[in-house]
Parts: structure tokens; sequence; C-alpha cells
């Protein structure tokens, strides 16, 4: 019923940073600044889809999910209760917040905030990229994607799959190294990623941002360079949604994906896959990334820590 990541909310320190690498290098789009002076950035026309609130600490605040219907909020609301989760339904002012008609709002059970909405605002033929690029693949795609990192990744493929109905694309499974699963909610390959990592802690790791051109990717990663921009994952081609891509980090721990030429699927008819490796060509840690933060990770409490330190023992050895 979720049908695309509609926007992503970080709290930052440094968020005045991404009025330059948010537009200079992304390529997107200043709107005007939210009321805490968070700064918000297009890729489209809708009137926001990324913002960086101001704060003491790398934090998610909140990831927007899209529905096409409005009763679909109920819906979603219904099924989380009956899987022991209360989502509340926003107020006004909180739809205003975030330029959507309505919303629902809850915490998932690695601690993150979700919002579900429906009628987020868009200008037509507003937009205008930040620097010369043939713009972003949003749309009925939505955003783009996220990867979270969970210690539990059965636990995580029960809640986004089972509960709220993210259709599986494939996994990649690396023994010893990587456990993760890809799910779709429209035509783009992933809308969301999960990933297992150590118990005790969850986090975003990457949000992508797909481009209309191979050139908008190459002349960002030309300008990495001469903006200071730490390369994570030098440019290389995904074996299972076929992105060509690299990864970058932000002024704000997580990762930006930026690539050209993902897969497309029809949900309902995909049959999901399982790769043994993340690259058909590239994709090469690039020096000091091992150095830098994985993704924006947060402490689980000691009570979801220790019901998952325990599920995840079992799910390690499963993919052995
Ligand atoms: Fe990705």
């Amino acid at each position: 019923m979720i049908k695309a990541l509609a926007y992503l909310g970080i709290n930052s320190p440094r968020y005045d940073d991404w009025r330059s690498f948010g537009t200079e290098f992304l390529g997107a789009q200043l709107a005007e600044k939210g009321p805490d002076g968070a700064v918000r950035l297009r890729v489209d026309d809708a009137a926001w889809r990324l913002q960086i609130h101001p704060a003491e600490a790398d934090a998610v605040a909140y990831i927007g999910w899209a529905v096409d219907y409005e009763e679909d909020l109920d819906a979603i609301t219904a099924k989380l209760s009956a899987a022991g989760v209360t989502a509340e339904r926003g107020s006004e002012a909180d739809a205003d917040a975030r330029n959507v008609n309505r919303l629902i709002t809850f915490e998932d059970p690695w601690g993150f905030r979700h919002e579900v909405v429906w009628g987020q605002h868009a200008d037509p033929a507003s937009f205008h990229p930040g620097r010369p690029i043939s713009g972003f693949v949003t749309g009925s795609q939505g955003l783009g994607h996220v990867l979270l990192m969970m210690p539990d990744i059965e636990a995580g493929h029960a809640f986004f799959s089972g509960v709220l109905g993210f259709e599986l694309s494939d996994k990649i499974i690396v023994p010893g190294r990587l456990n993760a699963r890809f799910y779709h909610a429209n035509a783009r390959h992933h809308t969301l990623a999960l990933g297992q990592c150590q118990p005790g802690s969850a986090g975003l790791n990457h949000l992508m941002l797909q481009v209309n051109s191979m050139d908008d990717v190459g002349t960002a990663y030309d300008m990495a360079e001469e903006k200071g921009v730490p390369l994570t994952l030098g440019l290389g081609r995904h074996t299972n949604d076929k992105m060509f891509s690299f990864y970058c980090s932000t002024p704000s721990s997580f990762h930006i994906e930026y690539g050209f030429d993902g897969l497309e699927v029809t949900p309902g008819e995909w049959v999901p896959r399982v790769y043994g490796k993340t690259a058909i060509w590239g994709h090469q840690l690039q020096p000091g990334a091992e150095a830098r933060p994985p993704g924006i990770m947060h402490q689980l409490s000691a009570e979801t820590g220790a019901t998952q330190d325990l599920a995840a023992d079992e799910s390690a050895s499963a993919a052995v």
C-alpha cells in the first residue's frame, strides 16, 4: 500500500553545509527554509524532498512514505495496530509542516520514526536544478531508496514486508560480510533495503538519488574532488538493480548513492532472486572510507537489543 519514498528528514549540526552540498554537488534546488531554519531541498516539483534540521547530533528525524489514496492511511493504521504498533494521526499543523494533506506517524521496532503521507504538495513545472543536470528520476518512483541497518533482518522482513507490504525484489548475501534485502513498492527496483548490522544498534546507511543521464553521474564524480566531498565507493554497477553509481559521505554521517539507469520491475509479477555479490564491476571502497561512520547509527534499548541479538544469531546461522 505504501507506494514510494516521499521525503527524508535528518537532524544535523552541519545542516547549513547542505546548502552548497545539496545544490552545487547533488544538483538539488534550495526551497524556502523551514521555520526552525532547516535546509529544504527539492529534486522535482514537490515542495521539498529532503529536509535537514539544525540539531546537536546527527539523527534520522523521519522517513516519509507516500500512499496513492487517502483511505490507505486508515488501512495502514489498522495493519500496524494488529501488529502491536500504534500509529498516530497527525494534526493539520503536522501535515502543513510536511507540505502534505494528511499523515500518520509511528515508530518502528528499531526506533525509526515513519510518516505515511497522502497529498504531497507539488508545483508543476517549477523545478530548477542547482547545477546543470538533466534532472532526477522521481514521479511514481518517489524520491529514491533508503538502506536501513538493523541487527535482525528476519524481524525487519516480517515488519516491512509482512505488515507494511513492501515486496521482496532480491537478497544479496555475502557470507560473513553482507546480509541485505531489497524491496519494491513501485517500478523502482528497490525503494527500501535492509542490511544486517551488529546487535544493539540500527541506522540509516544511505539515500539513493537517481539522475536522468550517465553524464550527470560523471560530472558529480568529477566535482567530488573539487568540492572536497569524500567518496565512499567508486563508480560501479550493482548486480541486482543494475544501477550505475558511486557513493559519497554527506555532511551528516549517512551516504548518498548517486546513480543512473536503475532497473525497473513490475510489482506483482517480479520473481525475487538471490545474489552473492553487490557489484558487476567497480564500487571499490575508497581510501579513508572505512574510518568514517557507516551511517547515522543509534543505540537500541536493552530490551529491544536483547530480543534482536537472539534473532540475529539465528539469522546469521540461517544465512550460512
Ligand atoms: Fe543503494
